[in-house]
């Protein structure tokens, strides 16, 4: 079963979207399987967003993603990465549709409410960077047999 990293960024915390955030994403029937707020420190952020290192925005997004409490959850089900991304919206609020979260909550690319890991291999090196495995849970649901 394919699992993805979510993280509710800094300003989604400091606005109160922490609930609205991981409901839509629960609402999709993927399963929350790993949760906690939790404070990214300078190191980790870098190896979180090692692919960006070169690029022209990589201090703003440290600086961005360190700033203050994050949200960090693994979600699992069948195409996990692309429901999240799907559901995320485009990177860009000015071209994420309404109905998204990036379309319906955010409006600049600095601040845009949400991460959400963009291959399954990037998810599993994410969330090993977040969580151990034993804070990953493995459990039923009465629901799967409606949802899977
Ligand atoms: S790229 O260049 O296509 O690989 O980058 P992209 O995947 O679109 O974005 C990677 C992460 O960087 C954030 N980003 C930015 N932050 C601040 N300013 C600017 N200009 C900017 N451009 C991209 C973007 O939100 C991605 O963060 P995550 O946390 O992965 O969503």
């Amino acid at each position: 079963m394919e699992r993805t990293l979510v993280i509710v960024k800094p300003d989604a915390v400091q606005r109160g979207l922490i609930g609205e955030v991981i409901a839509r994403i629960e609402r999709t029937g993927l399963k929350l399987v790993a949760l906690k707020l939790s404070k990214i420190d300078r190191e980790t952020a870098h190896t979180h967003y090692q692919e960006h290192v070169n690029k022209p925005f990589f201090q703003g997004l440290v600086n961005f993603i360190t700033s203050g409490p994050v949200v960090l959850a693994v979600f699992e089900g069948p195409n996990a990465v692309s429901i999240v991304r799907k559901t995320m919206g485009a990177t860009n609020p000015v071209d994420s549709v309404p109905g998204s979260i990036r379309g319906d909550l955010a409006i600049s690319l600095g601040r845009n409410v949400i991460h959400g890991s963009d291959s399954p291999e990037s998810a599993e090196r994410e969330i090993s960077i977040f969580f151990s495995p034993d804070e990953i849970l493995s459990y039923e649901r009465a629901i799967d047999n409606w949802i899977l």
